[in-house]
């Protein structure tokens, strides 16, 4: 039997973390390859190896720190997370499911259990899209949805491509990239542990969530050009807004949204840029990001050609052109039923509620479960609230977490049934 998992050790490192910041006035920052995520990269390595683990990076900058097993020819187990953060973000989106994968380690330090296969923690290079435009970059080209070609045609805000960044810091990328891709097989089972990101969990007062699926994200950039003129020399009835035909886009992507019949779905304007936004202008050119969510290919994609249509057809009307084009359309994952059951039983043995859920955000797991067999247990998220410097879980409820995600790498790391 594991001993508990200990709230301060998790506390330790978490706030070990917290310290690689570059916005410390508001909230946490810590992007891909930044000077505090580089920090980071080699904190954690550190950490990793003080736990006494077996500490490897790939191509990418995937970090893998291996707990030994007593069959190491067998397929291992894995867990982990990521370490990047949105700009003004939290402690905990990505940063839990690290600190509570190494402090499953430690518990099988403390308490002696061997287990036959190994369990790695992994680190995943950038979940979010902060610096490339695209999420998962580290899980994403283990899946073989982003060959090395692709990290040529990536690009950051400075115009660097993400392949010129790895060649820079030294990351084998012509030699060894090849080697970052899994097969089936090669991963026997992966359980990301996450904070919720939304506030079920903390309504239904329940410390536990178990994901049974996770929605994927589906991007596009899109241009609206209108023509830019004088504000009060123009008349209403002769005008091409570039700006009133996006609002147009927006009530209508929110009501296709609504009206979708998926289990769960979102779509979101994120990120606009109005020309030449200006009090006096009329807005001759509006570019703006969409990002839709489904954890149902089918209606994602009744969705997709609905909105492009609805968006020519607003842009007909009131005169204006129209150029949308996709960043990414990945496919949703429905989690391993047998890997949820252990969960479940984890749960149970320590006497945690759960319920099962549907992620609305995307999680590395998303393309890990294209090659292994896959779930994620959430933790609660105080108020629903992430992507903020208000995001936060109790300590004691990621020890929590840790209990049921150690007690159920163990029955994988010592099973040998088809999952
Ligand atoms: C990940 O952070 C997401 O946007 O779901
Ligand atoms: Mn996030
Ligand atoms: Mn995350």
């Amino acid at each position: 039997m594991l001993s508990k998992a200990s709230a301060d050790s998790i506390q330790r490192q978490i706030e070990g973390m917290a310290a690689f910041n570059a916005t410390p006035e508001y909230g946490t920052t810590r992007i891909l390859f930044t000077k505090q995520e580089l920090e980071n990269r080699a904190y954690v390595k550190e950490e990793m190896r003080r736990l006494g683990l077996t500490v490897t990076e790939d191509a990418i900058g995937n970090i893998y720190a291996t707990h030994k097993g007593t069959e190491p020819e067998l397929a291992p187990v894995w867990t982990g997370s990521h370490i990047d953060t949105v700009p003004n973000a939290g402690n905990f989106d990505g940063m839990a499911g690290v600190v509570c994968g190494l402090e499953a380690m430690r518990l099988f330090n403390e308490c002696g259990v061997s287990h036959k296969r190994d369990i790695s923690v992994v680190v995943y290079t950038s979940e979010e899209p902060t610096r490339f435009g695209l999420s998962c970059l580290g899980s994403r080209a283990m899946s073989g949805d982003m060959l090395l070609e692709e990290t040529k045609k990536i690009f950051d805000q400075s115009g660097r491509t993400l392949y010129d960044k790895l060649v820079e810091l030294g990351y084998p990328v012509d030699e060894k990239y090849t080697d970052i891709l899994k097969r089936p097989g090669d991963v026997y089972a992966a359980v990301e542990l996450h904070i919720e990101q939304n506030n079920r969990l903390e309504k239904m007062n329940l410390p536990i969530g178990i994901v049974k699926k996770i929605c994927a994200p589906s991007n596009y950039v899109v241009e609206v050009t209108g023509v830019q003129s004088h504000a009060g020399g123009t008349d209403m009835t002769d005008r091409r807004d570039a700006f009133a035909a996006v609002c147009e886009m927006e009530l209508a992507l929110e009501k296709l949204a609504r009206e979708c019949p998926s289990e769960y779905n979102t779509a979101t304007i994120g990120h606009l840029e109005v020309l030449p936004n200006a009090m006096n202008v009329i807005p001759g050119k509006v570019t703006f990001t969409i990002d839709i969510r489904d954890c149902n290919w089918n209606t994602k994609q009744t969705l997709i050609e609905a909105f492009q249509s609805d968006f020519r057809r607003i842009a007909a009307n009131r005169g204006v052109s129209i150029s949308i084009h996709e960043d990414n359309n990945d496919a949703p994952l429905t989690c391993n039923e047998k890997i949820i059951s252990i969960i479940e039983e984890s749960c149970k043995n320590r006497q945690l509620g759960y319920t099962k859920l549907i992620s609305g955000p995307y999680h590395d797991t998303l393309f890990v479960g294209r090659f292994a067999p896959a779930a994620m247990i959430f933790v609660p998220s105080k108020n629903g609230i992430s992507h903020s410097p208000d995001e936060w879980t109790d300590y004691g409820q990621l020890a929590q977490g840790a209990d049921v995600l150690a007690e159920t790498l163990l029955k994988l790391a010592n099973s040998e049934k088809a999952l």
